[in-house]
């Protein structure tokens, strides 16, 4: 497996990474443990080296899934997780709120060193900015916490391009984690020239489009009835009636270079930038074995003018998130 570095950072992990959420969290009941983690120990084998998870994935079970999986192998993984969110007062199992307040990120981070089952954070992430808390304090609790050496890096996730320089300007940011993909093009107007200007890596979350740009959902398939899709206006049986013509692009690419079009979705972000790692998730070794395969597709200059001057004629239906949840991005 070729490996990646995150910006100036020094930091080098896989060029593609394992997103853990989907094993616990999002999309449908939890998968089964002991096959997640045999899944988390042969994607070591594989080559992955970079593994992504969050305490609010479970809550919680996603990070002790990770922990007793990748602990014993914890010399060959770099394990990414974040802070950010606050349990509901009420005890329910829903996060709502934001809570980066110093305090809270050192709390948070001795429960996830507990869960993960290792000595210092490789990568630890806002998950997202908190309009209460100026950044400069997140970063000042991260500076704190590298320095007592519970963390090694620090990361923001869908966060704006001045809260990533003031971040930047109290404790260097090594990745920022945001959605990018062909169907969510965003970060390419502001993010992308500030990370590259900044030494800052890209880790690119959802690059399959949630499932979506693989071609193995249509607007026929149906959700469990606890996926999260079933909030996301992009994922109605419409708006996937409609975006399949994105979906025809990777299959025809595809079908000439002999990859899949998971592959090409993955291949495609890979080219966009040397410093930018994909982490796409999934539950099943076929797809992962798949998945990694992406790093031997070579897009040329002239593949990737073909896929940008297809991709530019189709117009994606459907907001990638409900409102309320998309304002918490990009402040
Ligand atoms: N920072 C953030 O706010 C944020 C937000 C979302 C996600 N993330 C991180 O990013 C990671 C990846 O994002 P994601 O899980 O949302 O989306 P994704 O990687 O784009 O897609 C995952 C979905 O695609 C399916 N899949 C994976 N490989 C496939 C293949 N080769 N063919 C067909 N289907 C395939 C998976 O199903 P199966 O399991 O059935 O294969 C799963 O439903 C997450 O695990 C999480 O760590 C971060």
């Amino acid at each position: 497996m070729q490996t990646r570095l995150l910006g100036n950072s020094g930091l080098e992990v896989s060029a593609i990474g394992l997103g853990c959420m989907g094993m616990s969290f999002s999309y449908g009941p939890p998968a089964d443990k002991q096959e997640m983690i045999s899944l988390l120990r042969t994607a070591v084998d594989r080559g992955v080296t970079f593994f992504d998870t969050a305490e609010v994935y479970g809550p919680f079970i996603n990070e002790e899934l990770v922990g007793e999986a990748l602990s014993p192998l914890r010399d060959r993984v770099v394990i990414a997780t974040k802070f950010g969110f606050e349990a509901d007062p009420s005890g329910a199992q829903r996060w709502t709120s934001l809570n980066s307040r110093p305090d809270h990120i050192k709390a948070v981070a001795e429960a996830s060193l507990k869960r993960l089952k290792i000595d210092t954070i490789d990568l630890f992430y806002q998950h997202r900015v908190d309009p209460n808390v100026p950044i400069e304090e997140v970063a000042g609790a991260v500076k704190d916490l590298i320095q007592e050496g519970k963390v090694k890096h620090f990361g923001l996730s869908e966060a704006g391009a001045q809260t990533i320089r003031r971040a930047h300007a109290v404790q260097p940011v090594t990745a920022l984690q945001n959605e990018y993909s062909l169907w969510w093009r965003r970060p390419e107007a502001e993010i992308l020239p500030t990370l590259e200007e900044l030494g800052i890596g890209l880790v690119a979350y959802s690059p399959l489009g949630k499932g979506f740009l693989t071609g193995k959902i249509d607007e026929s398939t149906t959700f469990d009835s606890s996926d999260f899709r079933h909030q996301l206006p992009r994922f109605t049986p419409e708006a996937r009636k409609a975006n399949q013509a994105m979906v025809d692009l990777l299959g025809e690419i595809g079908q000439r270079k002999k990859a899949t079009p998971a592959q090409i979705a993955l291949a495609w972000l890979l080219a966009q930038k040397p410093w930018i790692v994909p982490i796409p998730g999934t539950t099943k070794l076929h797809r992962l074995d798949e998945n990694i395969k992406a790093t031997v597709v070579e897009l040329t200059a002239d593949d990737l003018r073909e896929i940008e001057s297809a991709a530019a004629k189709i117009t994606v239906q459907g907001d990638r998130y409900p409102e309320k949840l998309e304002q918490m991005t990009g402040r």
